[in-house]
């Protein structure tokens, strides 16, 4: 592939997770008021301020590409976050919603750490290395998220859920 198209690639991808950040940086407060676990309220609660820091980030990708800070509408984390209103509404009060919750905020850790590894492998082709490193600290953060929620999801939230099924 020519490099013009990988940067264009590059570019609209960086687009589609700036979109999809900031709607997850509306989502976060949303779900840590839903949670009952204070664990998973308090998980949440971190994740948001990371997300903060995440979004400047990626205005710091655009700004090495000469781009401005510019989002483009992601239907996949469109559908992923109204997914997680569903959960919010349907076991509002029910011992699963934790669960529930767990596992949207799993399929939105997913989703970045997808477009992240990926912005990081054309990052590296492209020769942008100040990005791959503020790309790489991104995606180490959405692990070690996903990782957390791992936890959350088998001990304090699944239980619960069990326990009342
Ligand atoms: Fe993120």
């Amino acid at each position: 592939m020519a490099d013009k198209d990988l940067n264009k690639l590059f570019h609209e991808t960086l687009k589609d997770i700036y979109y999809a950040e900031r709607k997850i940086l509306k989502a976060l407060p949303k779900m840590a008021r839903g949670a009952q676990d204070p664990k998973l309220k308090a998980a949440f609660e971190k994740h948001k301020d990371e997300t903060e820091g995440q979004i400047e980030r990626l205005q710091q990708v655009f700004e090495l590409i000469g781009k401005r800070p510019q989002g483009k509408t992601c239907d996949a984390i469109e559908g992923i976050i109204s997914e997680g209103e569903e959960i919010l509404d349907e076991f509002k009060g029910e011992p699963a919603l934790d669960a529930g919750l767990v596992a949207a905020a799993q399929a939105v850790e997913h989703y970045e750490i997808a477009r992240y590894g990926t912005l990081k492998t054309w990052a590296q082709s492209l020769g942008l290395n100040e990005a791959v490193t503020l790309i790489d600290q991104t995606l180490a953060e959405e692990k070690k998220t996903d990782a957390d929620l791992s936890k959350l999801g088998e001990t304090a939230a699944n239980l619960k859920a069990k326990k009342a099924a």
